[in-house]
Order: C-alpha cells, then structure tokens, then sequence
C-alpha cells in the first residue's frame, strides 16, 4: 500500500512539469529508471502487446498485478498505471486498484471508455465505442479515490477520441474533477501544438492535466511544457522502438549474415552482466 508520503506527489511538487516514457516489464522501467527519468507510465497497450494480445480488456487483473509487481521489485521510481476502464464496473475498478496499491503502484488511471474498451487509435477513423455514462463513470472516480486517499488518480476522457466537442470533453473532466480526480488526461487525436494549445486553454488549468500525444510525432515535448501541461506521457515510442529493432535483426539473420553483422549494432552480453550486477539486489554482494 502506498503511504501518505506518495513520492510522485513530492516529484510533481518539485517540478513544473515531468516528461515520462510508457513501460511494460521489470526491464523497459529498469532502463527509463536508470535513465534518469522521474517516474514511468505502465501502458496497458505495450503490457497488451507484450502478451501479443490485443489492448481491448483481454488481460485479466491476475496478469496486469503480476506484472505491476514484476515491475515494482525491480524498479524505485513511481508508476503511473494505466487502468483502462477499470476492467469493469465500480467492484471490479476497486479491485484492482485496491490490489495495485498493494504492490505499490502510486497512481492509477482510469478512461471514461464503456466496458470492454479498445484502443484509443484503433480504427480511429470509423470507431464507434462508445463512452461510459458520465455520472456513472465519476462514481467510479469516486469510490477508488476513496478507497486509496494516498494515490494519486487520473481521470481520463476519451470524449474528443469518441467524436465529441471540447465543451463536453472539458464537462466530463470538470465532473470527474468534483468526484475526486487529482489529475486529468482530455485525450485527443491531436497532432499539432495548437490544438493541445486549444485543450489546455478550455481546461484553464493545465497544471491539472496530463497529456499522452499519441499521435502528435512532429509536436516537441518542451511546447507542451510551456502550455502548462503537468505530466507529459510518450506512452508506447519505446515499444514500437523495440519492435523495429526487432524486426531489423530477424530480417539481418534471415540473410545469412556473418555473426558480427547480427551482432555490430547490439550491446554486448558483458553490459548486461555489469548492468544487472549493479543494479540489481538479487546478489547483494556481488
Ligand atoms: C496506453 O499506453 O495504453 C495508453 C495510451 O492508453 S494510448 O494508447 O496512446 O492511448
Ligand atoms: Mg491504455
């Protein structure tokens, strides 16, 4: 259970704004930690992917804890775990997060999706999912901000992402807000600093939002930043990072290659050895 002394509240106060990569195993959050960076969103698509099922509710909470605890052996830094809709109703919402806090996750969060999400970008030109009542979904803010006063929770609409306007995108937020939120995403399909801009100026403040620019490849983090925007999440660039260099290598293997010409761009195994001997406290004399 995460104590009163929640770190990510103690970094967000020190800091005007943190930016943060999106991570799915003991590794990918090892590496973000000893990059220096301050804290690491749990994508519920990249630990979907890792599991090469789709981000549409398949993983089951047993899964997505196992994974959070894996997770939080290995790694200091806090995690923002990404909720989905909670996996269900109001039962299933606290549930996991109760089991979240229990493992140690200090924020959780959870989107206004109907139940069984999917994606925000699948599809997304013809998506018809449809959002959650709104009362009903600020309920459920509600009762997990209740359950867990220590953790830090993260409201999420997908109201823009689902075809709505901003007027009712910034109602959502308001209302999740008065329920209980300490933070607020108004996801969008934004590629461009003026529409970001748009979001942050309708919200009024931005110090209260967090933002996941999915789709926004040619903004920079540091625009954001001086929109006000508080925790900036690059969710899954890690992941398609990995992929990628997945795929060069099956397809430099496939060509025959002489071992070196598979091997010239990887880290050597002596780097995983050192690494994982120094930062890791299974040998704690080593
Ligand atoms: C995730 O990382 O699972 C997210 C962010 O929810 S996004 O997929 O960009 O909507
Ligand atoms: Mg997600």
């Amino acid at each position: 259970m995460v104590n009163a002394n929640n770190p990510l509240k103690s970094i967000l106060k020190a800091n005007d704004h943190i930016s943060i990569p999106g991570v799915y195993d003991a590794l990918s959050a090892k590496l973000a930690e000893l990059n220096g960076f301050p804290a690491a969103w749990v994508s519920g698509f990249c630990v979907s992917t890792s599991f090469f099922i789709p981000d549409e509710n398949y993983l089951t909470i047993d899964q997505y804890v196992r994974r959070v605890w894996e997770i939080r052996k290995i790694s200091k830094i806090p995690l923002i775990v990404d909720c989905d809709e909670g996996y269900g109703g109001i039962e299933n919402s606290r549930e996991l997060t109760r089991r979240l806090s229990d493992v140690g996750a200090e924020a959780f969060c959870l989107e206004d999706n109907a139940y069984p999400k999917i994606n925000s970008f699948k599809n997304s030109a013809n998506r018809k999912a449809p959002l959650e009542n709104a009362d009903l979904f600020a309920n459920k803010i509600a009762a997990v901000k209740a359950d867990n006063p220590s953790s830090l929770v993260i409201a999420r609409t997908e109201s823009l992402i689902a075809g709505e306007d901003l007027e009712n995108a910034v109602k959502r937020a308001a209302l999740y807000q008065s329920a209980g939120a300490d933070l607020l995403v108004i996801h969008s399909k934004s590629r461009v600093i003026s529409d970001f801009e748009k979001i942050a100026r309708h919200w009024g403040q931005p110090s209260s939002l967090v933002v996941i620019p999915t789709l926004a490849a040619s903004v920079r983090i540091e625009d954001l930043a001086a929109l006000g925007f508080k925790v900036i999440i690059l969710a899954n660039q890690l992941l398609r990072g990995v992929i990628s260099s997945m795929y060069d290598s099956y397809n430099k293997f496939k060509k025959n290659p002489a071992i070196d010409e598979l091997g010239n761009s990887v880290v050597t195994m002596d780097f995983i050895f050192s690494l994982i001997d120094k930062h890791s406290d299974i040998h704690e004399n080593v």
